[in-house]
């Protein structure tokens, strides 16, 4: 095979191109990045003690509570007799795990239960899975007022699934709330090992809150990012829209705290350096179909404007100074500079004219008081069966910036379609894929059970060639979802799995960073015999030129079962030295990388000598190459 690379560059790539999509689906939030260790702290799952084991005299109250928005907690009496206890016990989210060496930061909010009470005391146990206490700490309480208390506690050993005690120590009863263990090792409250995960894509663009969450089972459910700012005790609680749906995966206590919030999002972003894209609801609750309970499924378009203000309100969160309402919250949350949104979503894969003649009257309201905010449709739900005419008709009738595409397909779909946005109008709004994943069918043939394995990832690179090859029009891509706790999934495959001790990045991830740390600047036009490579003999490529390091940077997939040569020639460049060749190869279609065999396929680099202008490569089969030189 010769390939053609035009050595001018074209097109810009935007520093937006490849980022990642957040959504708190598989525990992602609760239980995952956010690093809090224990379940329904607040005491607010509608069963009260979810999540809590009691023995003694507990009881849930709510009068005089610590915080207005979670009222209810818990009070610890004597047990009535001396050789019996009263106390609570926690074991977190599928276990807690717990690190040799690490401390862990108990917090509680407690106060003497009777007003004349003196002074009561707890014992807070961290506690091996033998049921051997590691470390305890005691707090003694001596205020009828609500008051926090902290204490430091280490472990000695590594523990996958630990729990915490909590023992009333005294005669005198105690009322306890927001009961919280988080790891020294945190960062901003969440895992520093999954925020690794996610700055070592890369990413240049960091949607969030989700996907279905956004939109709610009902509109009552719906995320409401007012409630996720702001004190992280008083944060009301919500139902996961992930709580109890799809039937091979039941977890009844999916709840989100919001103790990972707009705030912490917003932050999270800055951290990884990626431009943040939030997503809010317009107002239809998650895939409505008729004959579902219809009560509060939507609102009425002349209702919408407490929707239109949350969409306004949080441009001013992001984006106003401290004299604004909203910018005064985000600098009393501690960043008082803003944090530069540029990019909005109304809604999430919505379908149906419900959707356009909702999303209208925010667009013409967000746009005469933010110009500059660029706004995010939506083309409808998945394609593969069906496609998304009729969504982006209507998105280039309301002007939108960018019109969001999802696809959740097989493998052969992927491979077919790497010339999907040959053809795409230039002249409209641009791509946004920010939801993708090739799934392999799952043995019960549902969807969303397909695995992360070789076959996926591989075809996933081949098809993102063609996205890299039309990033004219495609500016930004986001595959989904990004993470999944192996004891508590409702969907996969998924970009980053973990437990509670230790995070995997699949296959997928390997193929997402190469293209997030080697994106380039500008397109390079790659033709062979004049066309675009997007599947003849199954090769697949595309090219880009990166200004700052002045190198050309070629991505090849042979996604075929032989070897294939392949000699490049750039158009125009003389005297080219040597090359890096990353390559990613499994020679199993079904190798996937797994808590056990995180290594088991992972790039890997040599060098090669070019002459001249050319370079030739013989790129073994079922492999994804990255050459920069
Ligand atoms: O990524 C999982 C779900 O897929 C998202 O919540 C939704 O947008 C899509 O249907």
């Amino acid at each position: 095979h010769q390939f053609t690379v035009n050595t001018k560059p074209g097109a810009p790539v935007q520093s937006t191109m490849y980022g990642i999509f957040f959504e708190d689906i598989n525990f992602g939030a609760d239980g995952g990045l956010y690093a809090e260790m224990v379940e329904n702290r607040s005491f607010e799952f509608p069963d009260r003690l979810m999540g809590w084991g009691t023995f003694g005299n507990v009881t849930v109250s709510d009068v005089k509570p610590a915080f207005d928005r979670n009222p209810h907690y818990v009070t610890l009496e004597s047990a009535g007799h001396h050789q019996k206890v009263t106390g609570l016990e926690n074991r977190g989210f599928f276990g807690m795990g717990l690190k040799k060496d690490m401390t862990y930061d108990f917090t509680v909010y407690a106060r003497l239960h009777n007003l004349q009470g003196k002074e009561a005391k707890i014992r807070v146990e961290i506690v091996d899975d033998q049921d051997v206490p590691i470390d305890r700490k005691s707090i003694t309480i001596g205020n009828n007022k609500w008051q926090k208390y902290t204490v430091q506690l280490k472990s000695n050993k590594t523990v996958a699934k630990g729990l915490m005690r909590i023992f009333l120590e005294s005669a005198e009863a105690v009322d306890l709330d927001h009961v919280s263990l988080f790891p020294g090792d945190n960062w901003n409250g969440l895992r520093a090992d999954l925020v690794k995960d996610l700055e070592d894509l890369h990413p240049g663009i960091f949607r969030f809150p989700g996907g279905c969450i956004v939109e709610g089972t009902d509109l009552e459910t719906r995320y409401q990012w007012k409630h996720s700012v702001g004190a992280a005790e008083d944060r009301p609680l919500n139902e996961n829209r992930w709580n109890y749906t799809f039937p091979h995966r039941l977890y009844p206590n999916y709840y989100q705290t919001y103790g990972l919030g707009f705030y912490e999002y917003f932050l999270l972003a800055e951290k990884i350096g990626a431009e943040p894209l939030p997503v809010l609801s317009c107002g239809l609750a998650c895939q409505y179909q008729n004959g579902d309970n219809d009560k509060n499924a939507h609102v009425a378009v002349d209702d919408l404007q407490t929707y239109i203000d949350d969409a306004l309100d949080l441009i001013e969160f992001a984006n106003g100074d401290v004299t604004t309402k909203w910018g005064k919250l985000r600098a009393d949350m501690g960043h008082p500079k803003p944090f530069n949104l540029k990019q909005i979503g109304i809604g999430n894969e919505q379908w149906g004219p419900m959707y356009p003649e909702r999303l209208k009257p925010f667009v013409e309201q967000i746009r005469a008081k933010y110009p500059n905010i660029k706004i995010c449709g939506s083309s409808g739900p998945t394609a593969g069966g069906k496609d998304f005419d009729y969504g982006w008709q209507e998105m280039r009738k309301l002007n939108v910036d960018l019109v969001d595409e999802h696809y959740y397909c097989p493998p052969g779909w992927f491979l077919k379609n790497a010339g999907r946005y040959d053809n795409y109008d230039r002249k409209g709004p641009k791509v946004f894929a920010g939801e993708y994943a090739s799934h392999v069918a799952g043995k019960d043939g549902e969807p969303t059970v397909a695995k992360n394995n070789w076959e996926a990832a591989l075809s996933e690179a081949a098809f993102m060639t063609g996205l890299e090859r039309n990033a004219d029009v495609v500016w930004q891509c986001t595959y989904a979802p990004l993470f999944a706790h192996v004891d508590g999934w409702q969907w996969r495959p998924d970009l980053i799995w973990f437990d509670n001790l230790k995070s995997v990045r699949s296959v997928n991830w390997y193929v997402q960073m190469l293209y997030g740390t080697y994106k380039g600047t500008n397109v390079l036009q790659l033709t062979e015999n004049g066309k675009p490579v997007e599947g003849e003999d199954g090769l697949y490529a595309s090219a880009v030129y990166d200004k700052p390091t002045k190198k050309f940077i070629v991505k090849i997939a042979n996604a075929s079962d032989q070897p294939k040569q392949v000699v490049l020639n750039f158009k125009g460049a003389k005297n080219l030295a040597t090359a890096q060749v990353i390559s990613l190869h499994a020679d199993d279609k079904q190798a996937t990388n797994s808590l056990e065999q995180p290594n088991n396929v992972v790039p890997k680099e040599s060098e090669l000598q070019a002459n001249g202008s050319n370079l030739t490569l013989t790129i073994p089969a079922q492999t994804f190459q990255v050459v920069r030189l």
